[in-house]
């Protein structure tokens, strides 16, 4: 049994506004019962759509955040197609993703620009889900515990050089971080229950050593990739599964709706 269970959702470059506020409206029409206590949802939503989201929501169930899927650690400046956190503040964003394998993958986000995306948003009193995860040459090859070790490693380094101050300022629930093994994004191949299990106890250990035990133990660690209403309840109900993010299964209100129900039977 868990006390809390985080389920966020990820649009992609899916859903304007007015597809936005039809999700709203179709899940309140789905949902019988508001959330079991201990469910938290966000879903990360495209730019455009984040005030359309904000209000229907707001409308819905005023426990639902709206996120957004990347912003610029600069508060302001010439930084073309970027978002910052001010712009987000002035309307009502509090939550943003950062470091999603296809902003790696397709737009040269690097460990580096990650790290200062966290740390920038962090300190301006954002809620940051930190996502890492390996590609399939990876696992392959037998690496993934080492390059989720690096790609966490380069995040919890401060600029300043000052790693209790990183761990003090990281880990007080305002950063989650989302296990998302590339191979299993958008393919319909999940990890198994036990392969995920395993990387989230890596993922709990590099915390603990860094920050504590307590610090580690309070600390969200999501997993994403084909997550679906199916498999949603296993996957939750390992140890190391504090929640999910959700891609293709969040963006139609019935699968969403089913998943929120699925994964709420492990609280
Ligand atoms: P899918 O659930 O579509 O595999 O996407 C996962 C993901 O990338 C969420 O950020």
């Amino acid at each position: 049994m868990k006390k809390t269970l985080w389920l966020f959702g990820n649009w992609k470059m899916n859903h304007g506004p007015a597809a936005a506020e039809k999700f709203f409206s179709e899940w309140k029409q789905l949902r019988q019962q508001p959330f079991a206590a201990g469910i938290q949802v966000t879903l990360f939503v495209p730019a455009v759509s984040l005030a359309a989201a904000r209000d229907a929501a707001a409308k819905f169930d005023s426990a639902v955040r709206i996120g957004a899927q990347n912003a610029h650690w600069e508060k302001s400046g010439a930084f073309t197609g970027e978002l910052s956190g001010p712009l987000l503040q002035e309307i009502g964003v509090r939550d943003v993703l950062i470091g999603h394998s296809e902003r790696r993958q397709f737009f040269g986000e690097t460990n580096e620009s990650v790290r200062k995306r966290t740390e920038g948003l962090l300190e301006q009193g954002f809620r940051v889900t930190l996502c890492i995860g390996e590609n399939r040459a990876e696992r392959e090859a037998g690496k993934t515990k080492q390059i989720l070790l690096e790609q966490l490693g380069a995040v919890f380094t401060s600029s300043a050089g000052n790693e209790p101050a990183v761990c003090s300022r990281y880990l007080d629930q305002r950063l989650l971080i989302a296990y998302e093994p590339v191979w299993a994004i958008g393919t319909g191949l999940t990890a198994t229950p036990a392969q995920a299990q395993e990387a989230h106890s890596w993922i709990r250990e590099f915390l603990a050593e860094k920050c504590g035990k307590d610090a580690a133990a309070k600390t969200p660690i999501l997993y994403g990739g084909s997550v679906n209403p199916g498999n949603v309840e296993t996957l939750m109900s390992q140890q190391d599964i504090d929640g999910a993010l959700v891609g293709g299964a969040s963006l139609k209100p019935a699968d969403w709706n089913s998943l929120v129900l699925g994964a709420s039977k492990v609280l």
